[in-house]
């Protein structure tokens, strides 16, 4: 099988990090972006004929664009683009700030969104080519208290994505959506997990969710990045790959839940939000 050559963000830990080194053992060759290089080349140890260790701020379209040309100069094309970069956030709606709000969107869905317009050139004219969109279980469900901006980031990627897969279709791209639930990485770390500057007291559930997240759940997910990492390269040499990819059993269990819980309502007020066409 020919080895295909990938352009994975966010690549200094976590789930990033764990795609990087299974490609690069399995022979793949990778082009990882880090907003420190110095972070990842600390992490990742291979030959320049595999690895292309790339420092990028995703947020600034010309940065993607040099590193995107870097990748291709150096390796002589790309096929597989990960957008993996991104951050959590947990605090209320009413608590965050419109900076706090838009910080995460331009990390989680414009960052994303700079890489696409920079990388899709190259795909079009190759004919060929796949791109992951990492999202998340809350890309698809928002009933978490104290997540819905980190969602709606989610949701908006799992938005563009669709809409992306229809466009791309045409020149023989493939667009995957990876929403994963509990996985064991730095993402619940105070490192990486942000807080609203100004908490509301009376927000007791949000306050709840947020510690039971930095103290219960981290370090205790479920999922194991090596394994989720292993997943993708799978479905990357799949010829018919799905656009929409849950990974883990919790992510599964919630997507079945809201699915039945759409149709549940659906069907129960079917009568009622279908009688809104004009009577002839
Ligand atoms: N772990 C989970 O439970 C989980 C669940 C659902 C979805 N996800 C999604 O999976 C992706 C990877 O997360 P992870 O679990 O691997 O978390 P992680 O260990 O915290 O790694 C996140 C990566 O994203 C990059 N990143 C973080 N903040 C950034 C910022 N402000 N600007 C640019 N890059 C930034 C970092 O890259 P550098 O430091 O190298 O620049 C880092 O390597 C994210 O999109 C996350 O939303 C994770």
């Amino acid at each position: 099988m020919k080895k295909k050559v990938w352009f994975v963000t966010g690549a200094s830990k976590g789930l990033g990090l764990s795609l990087v080194k299974r490609l690069i053992n399995e022979g793949h060759r990778v082009a990882a972006t880090s907003r420190s290089i110095a972070e990842l080349t600390k992490e990742v140890k291979a030959d320049a004929s595999v690895f292309l260790p790339l420092q990028v701020d995703i947020l600034k379209e010309s940065s993607v664009a040099k590193s995107i040309a870097d990748a291709v100069a150096h390796f002589g094309n790309i096929d597989v683009i990960v957008n993996n970069a991104g951050y959590g956030l947990v605090g209320g709606l009413e608590e965050l700030s419109d900076k706090e709000a838009r910080a995460n969107f331009d990390v989680n869905v414009f960052g994303s969104l700079n890489v696409i317009r920079q990388a899709l050139p190259h795909l079009r004219k190759q004919r060929s080519g796949h791109v992951f969109n990492v999202s998340s279980i809350g890309g698809f469900t928002g009933a978490f208290p104290g997540f819905g901006i980190y969602c709606a980031t989610k949701f908006a990627v799992n938005g563009f994505s669709e809409s992306l897969s229809a466009e791309v279709k045409p020149f023989g791209v493939n667009v995957t959506i990876v929403s994963p639930g509990y996985f064991r990485t730095s993402f619940l770390t105070a490192a990486s997990l942000n807080v609203p500057e100004k908490e509301i007291e009376e927000y007791r559930n949000v306050r709840e969710a947020q510690s039971a997240h930095q103290h219960s759940y981290n370090g205790n997910q479920p999922g194991d990045p090596e394994k989720a990492a292993a997943v993708l390269i799978e479905v990357a040499e799949s010829k018919e790959p799905p656009l929409h990819l849950f990974l883990g059993q919790d992510a599964y269990d919630l997507a079945e839940q809201q699915i039945a819980g759409i149709q549940k309502e659906m069907s129960l007020f079917k009568a009622t939000a279908t009688a809104t066409g004009f009577s002839k």
